[in-house]
């Protein structure tokens, strides 16, 4: 968001300043699960999508609703108002219909349930510094989401869509040949020992997380058909040792706490792999100048509402706590976007 010339222009601050709007418009048509029923019926006229959505609203809002979706170049559209007919585009029909196993909207689903009204709070994190979350008034993120069954499989489904690419992307891109064995910590679904091994079928993988996390972890597992190279292992990395592997991966971990912990969260993981042997942070890891990243930073202030003290930073943070904690060397390997797999080697 540089200015390009010496000219002012209301553009970029409008445009981001209305941003909720384009994001909410978005994130109602996840929660009603349009693209999912678009997928199973293309080509629907707006009073068809009325009557299915159950809306009560007029005819025209139905319309806007459905154009701005459309500019956005979520829906293509042929005719217009009462003659049009609406389908998904490609990129809503495979990332946002519920049906597919390509859907990411578990992330959307939890922005719109949870994370939108919590960030109707930033001035308050900002002037507090304290979550603006279940965590409110106190306890941790996770024992408060992982009381209520409902919220766990949101946030674990959220974990999943989020990650997704990055972790297809690791598994194809990241030299895996030295290698026999790997943890994932937080590893929540399993999605990314399970994406290893289908890429590297000479890896072993295990997920390590929290006990409620483990019986979600096993049946996605199952239903990629895994179970011999892919195992779960329950636990709390406060309380114990990283199981030990070649390779231990934490993707979106460090960024949940604050330094401290993120430097015993390292520890942990190069006391658990051998000589030679790799550490990687999966985040998205902040440019060393910090003006590029925009979502990393965004990201770090998700953290100030979710966790209070945590945050995102960038590989040269990472090179020096890498250096603290006894690493040899670091390397960073662009995945998608703008996340990172940030590598640490013993
Ligand atoms: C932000 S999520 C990241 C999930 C996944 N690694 C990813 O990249 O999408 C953090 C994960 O850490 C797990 N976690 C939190 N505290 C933990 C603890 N004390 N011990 C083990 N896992 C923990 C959570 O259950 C959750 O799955």
């Amino acid at each position: 968001m540089e200015q390009q010339n010496n000219h002012p222009t209301p553009e970029s601050i409008m445009q981001i300043g209305t941003g909720f709007w384009a994001s909410k418009i978005l994130l109602t048509a996840v929660k009603f699960q349009l693209f999912t029923k678009l997928a199973e019926k293309p080509g629907m006229q707006a009073a068809a999508i009325k009557t299915m959505l159950n809306l009560k609203c007029t005819d025209r809002n139905v319309y806007d609703f459905l154009d701005a979706l459309t500019t956005f170049g979520f829906l293509s559209r042929a005719g217009m108002l009462e003659t049009a007919v609406y389908s998904n585009s490609i990129d809503t029909d495979f990332f946002l219909d519920k049906k597919k196993p390509s859907y990411i909207g578990g992330m959307l689903e939890m922005m719109n349930n949870r994370l939108y009204g919590f960030w109707g709070n930033l001035e308050e994190g900002l002037i507090t510094g304290l979550p603006q979350n279940e965590a409110k008034y106190g306890g941790d993120l996770f024992s408060e989401l992982y009381a209520d069954p409902d919220k766990l499989h949101e946030f674990v489904n959220a974990m999943t869509g989020i990650q997704m690419g990055n972790f297809m992307a690791f598994a194809q891109q990241f030299d895996f040949s030295r290698y026999k064995t790997l943890t994932d910590v937080g590893g929540a679904a399993g999605l990314l020992c399970l994406m290893v091994a289908t890429h590297q079928p000479h890896m072993n993988c295990t997920s390590f997380d929290l006990p409620p996390v483990e019986p979600i972890a096993n049946n996605t597992i199952q239903h990629f058909k895994l179970s011999d190279r892919v195992k779960t292992a329950a636990g709390d990395f406060f309380e114990s040792p990283v199981p030990p592997a070649d390779v231990v991966v934490m993707g979106n971990i460090l960024h949940d706490w604050d330094e401290e912990t993120k430097l015993m969260l390292m520890k942990k993981a190069f006391d658990a792999i051998p000589e030679g042997g790799a550490f990687v942070a999966i985040e998205g890891i902040i440019d060393d100048e910090r003006k590029k990243n925009a979502f990393g930073l965004m990201m770090s202030l998700n953290m100030l509402i979710e966790t209070g003290k945590g945050f995102d930073y960038t590989f040269a943070d990472f090179n020096t706590w890498a250096k603290k904690v006894g690493f040899k060397s670091t390397a960073i390997l662009p995945l998608t976007g703008p996340s990172s797999a940030a590598i640490a080697y013993k």
